[in-house]
């Protein structure tokens, strides 16, 4: 409801650009339910300089023309890294004299527009950084936004900025609330869509940023820096993993950017680290300079399987299924039904780790595919899911349920009267198959119990041994497909081909029934099976 409403209006503000007018998106008269740019469905992926620069003068052009280009030469773009984000310390420490911001000419001689251009020529997207206060971060004082919303938004909007990180330094005292809506409507005044990253730190409040972020950013830091270190990477992990129910598409949880590569962890803790980032539907930002790196950190960045976790289109944050001494069981409920999970040992020793599917949500079903998105092994289980984890290691399953196939024959179904279970031509499976009267309404039911609600795929078995069709309407608990399903000519009475339907069933009973809609009547109808995926 809420998606549609702002979805529209997005394509409004499209509308209106293409005209050329200037007044381009009117505040909302209604109290937004999320932030109504239509960005962020998943958590943004991409690059920010400040876990491996710092300030430092290598943050310059090459250095973010350089990330770009390995983006797309090593295969990022392609696993859906697309944001190349400034930090602090871009700027001048003063404004010039229209109040205006001014790229540092040493580190940026062509400007913020000319990178920015650099980065969409790539297919990219460019995001830069200020603060909500009256100086950014950096002791050097570089100018904040505090007071200048509107100025800085147009300006970041000219460069063609399409992400904004907006920190909390030197904010005065000012309430939170509003120094972050004031930039929000800033920038939807702009007319451009800017992702809006609310760096708050989760300091203020109550009500604390992750309870009045939806409406005002796409995502918001739910806890202070994260440094190159074990004790600090988890502690952000643990904060941040009690805040499921606040993230969401198009509004996240942000426990801070990846250091992956940057040296100060093993490669366990760093496939640790991006786990846990992926599972929590965090922001996937790369914090390490990708022209310096090992092969060890693409390999971790580039996991497409862990990645897939992140950018799962439900967009829920794991929450917590078991904590006990250090051994952490994280659980994510997928798009397509299945489940992640992370076993996660922060202690300094090897420990077994478990947890069951029923404890994911995940029962009803009397077998379950294990695949190890890190290993790659695949294995099944019947409900356990356990593993030898090492010290501060993470194991990564997404787990599925095993795909099941239920076969309900025709001759044990019900159907119309005058129908004959016969046998009298070959090929058919069991006892026979149904052969019912030639006629507008013949029909065969089944009945088909289930152990949990969702998609299944009817597969019908059947001879038509004339050359007409014999088309069906397909009932699942007497909705009827829209349209007729075809059973076309197999060749022969004795050849029996299948007829595919999706449908959606319930827990419990589900009464299948398939009806002739031509006087020529059904096919000879074999079997019914029931697919899961
Ligand atoms: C033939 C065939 C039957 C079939 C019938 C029909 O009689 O032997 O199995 O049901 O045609 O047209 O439906
Ligand atoms: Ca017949």
């Amino acid at each position: 409801m809420s998606g549609r409403w702002w979805g529209t209006r997005f394509v409004t503000a499209v509308v209106v650009l293409a005209a050329g007018l200037t007044a381009v998106v009117t505040s909302s008269p209604e109290p937004a339910v999320a932030l109504d740019n239509g960005l962020a469905r998943t958590p943004p992926m991409g690059f920010n300089n400040w876990n491996t620069t710092h300030c430092r003068a290598d943050f310059n052009e090459a250095m973010v023309k350089g990330i770009a280009d390995i983006f797309v030469s090593r295969g990022l773009k392609d696993a859906g890294y697309q944001y190349v984000n400034l930090d602090d310390c871009w700027a001048l420490p003063q404004r010039n004299s229209q109040g205006n911001l001014v790229p540092d000419p040493a580190r940026f001689p062509n400007g913020i527009k000319s990178l920015a251009d650099y980065v969409h020529s790539k297919g990219l997207k460019f995001g830069i950084y200020t603060s909500a206060g009256t100086k950014t971060c950096n002791t050097a004082g570089f100018p904040g936004g505090l007071g200048h919303e509107q100025d800085d938004a147009n300006l970041f909007a000219s460069w063609g900025v399409d992400y904004l990180k907006y920190d909390n330094c030197n904010n005065q005292g000012v309430d939170a609330q509003k120094r972050y809506t004031a930039m929000r409507d800033a920038l939807r005044n702009t007319g451009r869509p800017i992702v809006y990253s609310i760096c708050e730190w989760g300091r203020t409040g109550p009500p604390r940023v992750w309870e009045w972020g939806k409406p005002v950013g796409n995502l918001w830091r739910t806890t202070g820096d994260i440094s190159d270190n074990w004790t600090s990477m988890i502690g952000k992990a643990q904060a941040n993993r009690v805040l499921a129910q606040y993230a969401g598409p198009g509004h996240w949880n942000d426990p801070d950017m990846l250091e992956v590569g940057n040296g100060g962890m093993t490669p366990t803790e760093y496939r640790t680290h991006f786990s846990l980032w992926a599972i929590m539907s965090a922001p996937l930002l790369i914090g390490s300079d990708l022209r310096k790196v090992n092969e060890d950190t693409f390999t971790i960045l580039k996991n497409t399987d862990v990645i897939a976790i992140d950018q799962d289109k439900l967009g829920r944050q794991a929450t917590v299924i078991s904590s006990s001494g250090g051994l952490v069981v994280y659980g994510k409920v997928l798009a397509n039904g299945d489940r992640a999970v992370a076993l996660s040992n922060e202690t300094t020793s090897t420990a077994t780790i478990g947890t069951t599917a029923a404890a994911l949500g995940l029962g009803g079903s009397s077998s379950y595919t294990l695949k190890d998105l890190w290993s790659k092994a695949i294995r099944t289980t019947t409900g356990s899911i356990s593993a030898s984890v090492p010290a501060h290691g993470t194991v990564l399953y997404r787990v599925s349920r095993a795909g099941t196939t239920t076969r309900h024959e025709a001759e044990a179904a019900t159907f119309t009267t005058g129908t004959t279970v016969d046998k009298d031509h070959s090929g058919f499976s069991g006892l026979g198959f149904a052969n019912t009267p030639n006629a507008v309404g013949s029909y065969v039911q089944w009945t088909v119990e289930r152990a949990e609600a969702g998609r299944a795929t009817l597969v019908f078995d059947y001879a038509n041994g004339t050359s007409t069709d014999r088309p069906m309407t397909i009932a699942a608990n007497g909705t009827p497909s829209a349209t007729a399903k075809s059973f076309p000519g197999t060749g022969a009475w004795s050849l029996w081909r299948t007829a595919h339907l999706t449908v959606d069933l319930k827990a419990g009973t589900n009464v299948i029934r398939a009806t002739a809609t031509n006087s020529g009547g059904a096919p000879n109808l074999d079997y019914l099976e029931v697919a899961t995926p």
